[in-house]
């Protein structure tokens, strides 16, 4: 969704900013702008499209030592060069760029309509520039602090004024702002992706701070200018995973690299000598792991999904009630809290509004919520009960994949743990524990099979329907399937459980609609092979993913996609990954924007 940077210093701070925005790029967008100061007066420049293309109608000359830039995913207003962003008052004095969605500001529009001001865009942003410049007496501080109180909805603003020269103020109530300290240079940003070129040093605001900053100094303070001092944190992630490195796309990189991404979650926390799982940041003594009696998971998209594997781990392995639950629904749903029931939110980014929100309204009715987040400093695991970071490095492409098999990592590691607490052996937690620490290395067999998986997607990446099919612990899998494959490919694409087909979808069959069949190496897979004949008998294809050996399914099965084999319940882990490389080639194949596929935004930040 939108991002933000601001620049103060003595590099080009046009240069600064649009690198920023390349860097914010991945969070999808439909325009972009900047405007840069140079003491004198500042430019703004914003336009409909890439930052690519802002770069080409901004003079060479333009350098400028401040400024701010933003990109722009259309709420208020459609998309065009009037309502991108920066967002000025009438007079041109000030500049806005914000992130977020300003509830009230239709009425406060008509005031301001009403004493005279005249507007340019469609956008809620315009509003917040106006009314900082009716408060404006010559202290932008506190004509922000005045102007903020008065919205009702989320921000994340970043405003310079003609007047000040070289000083940006920031707010941030609901919409990640990040303030990164360098030497003799200053940043704001939605996102460390924009300033860490230039600092890993970063002060995470919270809801309701503000900030006022030049080049050598900042000051944070709150909405009733009581001064607030910060800690400031050091960002862990290093600036080449923001790159390629050799990969054409991000999406493909980050498929690739979940054997790594994996062995980072599972690292220092399989205790082989108590055959169980380690999770330190989970706040809950082992009196109080032993009296939950449900678990309810949260989340959104991929993340929901994980999710749903983890409820069905708990049950299946140690034997507690668990669901999973759409965020979006859980918080206008009233639900109930029970003080048994431990909460987890799953959020790669930790800043999903839907899933942070649920949160809150859990917290509010008494529920322990512990996060399963990978951005470190997001909100969601700055205000959970405690959690569990999955360490996967940054996400780039919009569509989740590494972080999928990341959070499922934590849920296995967090089964065990409650499993062998109540009826798990030593021996059986061992003998699951070894194999869960063999995943890795049997993802990266997987990815060597990558080629197959190609060739397989090419011939079928013209067809304008699929299922996806799976059973127990690999329907969240077809379903993670199915969105993998509609999201970057654009391709109808609808993953059920394979029981369910008869129940209606199995009218969708024929020749020209193929199912993708997750077989399992046990437990269901006869029930399985019952729905893919029912499905073959319509002149339905098969393309199915199955574990190495299994001759009857390449007797049967039109494709089959072979994983190598492990313990049944691990299954996730490996069939997973040839339906993101499977997607991945689909839509490489019709020529999509894999990294960033049209309407999507990576971090959702608005309900
Ligand atoms: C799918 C995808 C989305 C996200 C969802 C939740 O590929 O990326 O469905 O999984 O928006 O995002 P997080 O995990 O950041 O809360």
């Amino acid at each position: 969704m939108c991002g933000i940077v601001g620049y103060c210093g003595p590099k080009p701070a046009t240069e600064v900013l649009l690198e920023g925005l390349k860097r914010l790029e991945y969070r999808g967008y439909d325009s972009a702008g900047v405007c840069v100061g140079d003491g004198e007066t500042f430019q703004t420049y914003k336009r409909r499209g890439k930052v690519r293309d802002l770069r080409e109608i901004i003079p060479e000359e333009v350098g400028g030592f401040y400024g701010i830039g933003h990109t722009r995913w259309a709420t208020h207003g459609g998309v065009n060069d009037q309502n991108a962003h920066p967002h000025s008052d009438d007079q041109n004095n000030l500049v806005v760029v914000h992130n977020g969605i300003i509830e009230n500001y239709q009425a406060l529009k008509n005031k301001l309509i009403s004493d005279g001001h005249t507007f340019k865009s469609e956008t809620d942003t315009e509003v917040i520039a106006q009314l900082i410049a009716v408060m404006y007496k010559g202290n932008l501080e506190q004509a922000v602090r005045e102007a903020v109180y008065l919205l009702k909805g989320t921000y994340g603003l970043a405003v310079v004024h003609r007047d000040e020269p070289g000083k940006i103020v920031g707010a941030r109530n609901g919409s990640p702002l990040v303030i990164g300290v360098g030497e003799g240079e200053m940043f704001l940003a939605s996102d460390v992706m924009a300033m860490m070129a230039h600092t890993k040093s970063a002060i995470y605001m919270e809801d309701g701070e503000l900030v006022s900053m030049t080049k050598d100094s900042y000051k944070m303070f709150d909405i009733n200018d009581q001064h607030i001092e910060k800690q400031v944190e050091h960002i862990h992630w290093e600036l080449e995973q923001l790159e390629k490195n050799g990969y054409t796309t991000f999406m493909e990189k980050e498929i690739h690299e979940q054997g790594q991404s994996i062995q980072r979650a599972l690292q220092g926390r399989i205790d082989f000598d108590g055959a169980t799982g380690h999770l330190g940041g989970l706040n809950l003594t082992a009196k109080e792991l032993l009296n939950i009696e449900r678990v309810e998971i949260v989340a959104a998209g991929t993340s929901y999904y994980a999710g749903m594997v983890g409820a069905f781990l708990l049950e299946r392995m140690a034997r507690i009630p668990a669901h999973a639950e759409l965020a979006s629904e859980v918080r206008y749903k009233n639900p109930i809290v029970q003080p048994s029931t431990l909460y987890f939110v799953v959020s790669q980014s930790g800043e999903t509004a839907d899933t942070l929100y649920a949160m809150r309204e859990l917290q509010r009715k008494g529920a322990t919520v512990l996060g399963v987040c990978n951005v470190v400093g997001s909100t969601i695991p700055r205000e959970s009960d405690g959690g569990v970071y999955i360490h996967s490095g940054p996400e780039i492409a919009v569509a989740s994949t590494k972080a999928f098999t990341s959070q499922i990592s934590v849920f296995y590691l967090f089964t065990l743990l409650m499993a062998r607490m109540r009826h798990y052996s030593f021996e059986e937690g061992y003998t699951f524990i070894s194999e869960l620490n063999r995943i890795p290395a049997l993802v990266e067999q997987t990815m060597q099979r990558a080629e197959h998986i190609r060739e397989v997607a090419r011939r079928y990446a013209h067809h304008e329907n699929f299922l996806f099919l799976g059973r127990g612990l690999l329907y969240p899998v077809a379903l993670e399937g199915a969105l993998k494959l509609k999201e970057i490919s654009y391709i109808h694409a609808e993953g059920y459980s394979a029981a369910e087909i008869k129940h209606g979808p199995i009218a969708l069959i024929n020749e020209h609609t193929p199912s993708v069949f997750l077989v399992p190496d046990g437990g269901l897979r006869e029930k399985v092979i019952n729905s893919m004949k029912e499905v073959q008998a319509r002149e339905g294809k098969v393309i199915a993913v199955a574990v190495d050996g299994d001759d009857e399914i390449a007797e049967i099965a039109d494709e089959v996609l072979w994983v190598p084999k492990t313990h049944e319940l691990l299954s996730p882990f490996l069939m997973v990954l040839p339906l993101q490389l499977f997607a991945f080639e689909v839509a490489l194949e019709l020529k999509r924007d894999v990294d960033q596929p049209r309407n999507l935004a990576k971090s959702v930040t608005v309900e």
